[in-house]
């Protein structure tokens, strides 16, 4: 008696599949990387923020760029003051990357002439040390849409990367190299289904944070600096 042949993966024609083909239709999927997750389940809150970021209007003249920047400031600041309190969880390096931005803020800030502006913190709140590294995300992913803004603010109103531009213009042609060594540092986290959904959510309620601040600014184009606190954390994304 011959043996029994092992079950065949058939095609639409009922023949069976050849080995390769059949192969291709056994494999599952790898698992989403967690940049592509991040990339995938914040897009529409990017598109948010862009949206209150309101490009041509924050270009348009010297004195809404010098605004823009320093509603950036107190947003930077919040999500700093944030980082310290949690820093004793791992959040260190990422505080250093946003005293980074506040003193490229600060250097832009000085070089529009911009004086006595009530500077503050933003209020912000994180509720887990994971949810700092999707907060790093954001921070350095926005690097990627700032060049295009210094584009536009450098034809439009002239700033240079020494003369009001520093903090758009970051790392200039190395943006896209360091945003790859991140990617591949992001992409390098053991697999943990539990924290990467943890990082998302602190990297949705960053988008938040900016999108709450830029859409206030839009709403009175005198409120430059931060004139609210506490309010935008009615509700938690992550819930
Ligand atoms: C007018 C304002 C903005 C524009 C036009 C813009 C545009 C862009 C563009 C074109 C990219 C993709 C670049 C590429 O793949 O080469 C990008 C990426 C990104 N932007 Fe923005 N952006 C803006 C503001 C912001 C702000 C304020 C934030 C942070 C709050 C932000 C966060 C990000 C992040 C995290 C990425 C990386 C997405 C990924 O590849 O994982 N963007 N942006």
């Amino acid at each position: 008696m011959r043996p029994l042949e092992p079950a065949q993966a058939a095609g639409s024609d009922g023949q069976p599949l050849a080995p390769s083909k059949r192969d291709i239709s056994n494999a599952v999927p790898p698992p989403p990387s967690l940049h592509a997750r991040l990339k995938l389940e914040t897009a529409e809150a990017h598109q948010r923020v862009e949206h209150a970021f309101d490009l041509a209007a924050a270009t348009s003249r010297r004195d809404a760029y010098a605004s823009m920047l320093a509603m950036m400031h107190n947003i930077y600041c919040g999500i700093r003051n944030e980082l310290h309190r949690l820093s004793g969880n791992g959040a260190y390096d990422v505080a250093r990357y946003a005293r980074l931005q506040i003193d490229r803020l600060e250097k832009d800030l000085r070089a529009l002439t911009v004086v006595n502006r009530d500077y503050r913190a933003l209020s912000f709140a994180l509720g887990h040390a994971d949810e700092t590294i999707g907060c790093e995300y954001v921070m350095r992913g926005s690097a990627l849409g700032g060049k295009l803004i210094f584009k536009m603010a450098a034809d439009n109103l002239g700033v240079t990367e020494l003369d009001g531009g520093q903090f758009f213009h970051g790392d200039g042609r190395a943006t896209k190299s360091q945003w790859s060594i991140y990617s591949a540092k992001l992409n390098r986290l053991p697999a943990d289904n539990a924290r990467f959904d943890r990082i998302i959510c602190g990297a949705v309620k960053t988008f938040g944070h900016f999108e709450a601040a830029l859409s206030l600014r839009n709403q009175s184009p005198s409120v430059s600096s931060g004139l609210m606190q506490d309010d935008n954390h009615a509700t938690n994304p992550c819930a």
